[in-house]
């Protein structure tokens, strides 16, 4: 590593420039690093991937990588003398082996960010204490009476596992006895929070990056739609009012700065019938419903990361067109029992002229498994979300 090129000093930061040329350390090697080591490499940064398994997405597509565990102490320390600057795409990395990297080189955001953000009672607790309105929430220790605890919240509400969550799984709703039942036999012996089901308008999220500089920007507010907890579909710019949007993003900005971010943070939000901004949950890292920012964003959420990262200016953050993003997940396959007899008609998305395809080299297609995305620009959020639905259909 040679001196830093540029020396920038704010009141909160004290980092230097990363300049093209540079070798960009990750933490985690799935999809989230792959489009982010695309977007680099573009800039003409080197990426070196740190993940424990071989063989994926990320690392296909880098020009380094070591797989070792995440507590190998060893292992990172060398890793981070070998590269200029870190930061990670994966929130349930164990925070403390975070602080080796951090003795030789810049890491982004740094490791409390995702200390706070990777367990849901911090996160709550954090949001709560900054009055940021997280949504209602109990907390509960392992070992305590899971059940009364459900039933002072009262029901409709649900249970999450306080750590390692991700793509709705740790989580049952309950809503009558039966699941009660389930998630006292699913969660009884692990910490958990208890949140009230909230019957939301929509569900909205927020990605901002904050440079190493102090500048910051946000993308439009994104319309998400879960289906079985899982993101679907994102349509933007989201259906909502234009000062309900200005909320959302004052909201996202004011929790950026609080936390103290350098890199990227989601933050998803759930709109109530009553126009409140409730925050359901923080990832500091790109995000599933950022995606869209890859064909109808002047500047893509994962060029934004790298830029942030770096210290180099943030670019532009303007809509081109609007436009749905929909996932594809192992579901799409063909199935019979457990066998896949087929893949998805690749054909059907391919040809038409506004979709944009994006598969991320998985090579083993699950249920419920991210295997990749597509978008759909339109003339309005509404035909483009009609357009998504039926391409979606016809895969
Ligand atoms: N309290 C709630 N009330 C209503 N719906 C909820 C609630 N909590 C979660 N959901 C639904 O489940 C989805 C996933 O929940 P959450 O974001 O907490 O989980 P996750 O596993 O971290 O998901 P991801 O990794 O996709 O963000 C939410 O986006 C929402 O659709
Ligand atoms: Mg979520």
């Amino acid at each position: 590593m040679t001196a830093c090129a540029l020396n920038f000093q704010l009141s909160t930061l004290n980092f230097c420039m990363i300049p093209p040329g540079k070798t960009i350390g990750v933490l985690g090697g799935g999809q989230l690093g792959r489009m982010f080591a695309h977007a680099a490499e573009r800039l003409g940064y080197r990426i070196h991937i740190y993940e424990p398994e071989a063989n994926g997405p990320a690392g296909e597509v880098s020009a380094l990588e070591t797989n070792r565990p995440y507590t190998d102490i060893e292992a990172l320390t060398t890793f981070a003398k070998s590269v200029d600057v870190v930061t990670y795409e994966f929130e349930n990395i164990p925070a403390e082996p975070l602080w080796a990297i951090e003795k030789h080189v810049q890491l982004h955001p740094h490791w409390n960010v995702l200390e706070t953000c990777q367990n849901r009672m911090r996160e709550k607790n954090w949001l709560r204490k900054n009055n940021f309105s997280p949504v209602p929430f109990a907390e509960v220790e392992a070992g305590d009476d899971l059940a009364a605890a459900i039933r002072k919240m009262g029901l409709p509400c649900v249970v999450k596992t306080a750590d390692f969550g991700y793509d709705g799984k740790g989580q049952i709703k309950v809503a009558d006895d039966a699941s009660l039942a389930k998630a006292v036999a699913s969660f009884a012996k692990q910490r958990c929070v208890i949140e009230k089901f909230i019957d939301f308008k929509c569900e909205l999220s927020v990605v901002v990056a904050r440079s190493s500089t102090g500048e910051v920007k946000a993308f439009s507010v994104a319309e998400n739609i879960h289906t079985k907890h899982i993101l679907d579909f994102s349509i933007v710019p989201a259906r909502i009012p234009a000062e309900t949007a200005a909320a959302a993003e004052t909201l996202a900005l004011a929790i950026v700065e609080k936390l103290n971010v350098v890199g990227l943070l989601a933050i998803e939000l759930f709109l109530t019938d009553r126009g409140e901004l409730l925050v359901n949950e923080l990832a500091p890292r790109p995000h599933n419903s950022g995606h869209w920012t890859l064909d109808a964003c002047a500047t893509s959420q994962f060029e934004q990361h790298v830029r942030a990262v770096c210290g180099l200016p943030l670019g532009d953050v303007s809509v081109i067109a609007p436009v749905v993003m929909v996932n594809i997940l192992g579901d799409a396959w063909k199935w019979q029992g457990n066998v896949i007899t087929g893949e998805p008609n690749w054909q059907a998305v391919l040809a038409h002229p506004r979709a944009k395809l994006h598969l991320y080299g998985k090579k083993e297609p699950r249920i419920g498994r991210k295997m990749g995305h597509f978008t759909v620009t339109a003339a309005t959020p509404g035909t483009a979300l009609e357009a998504a639905r039926e391409l979606k259909a016809r895969l």
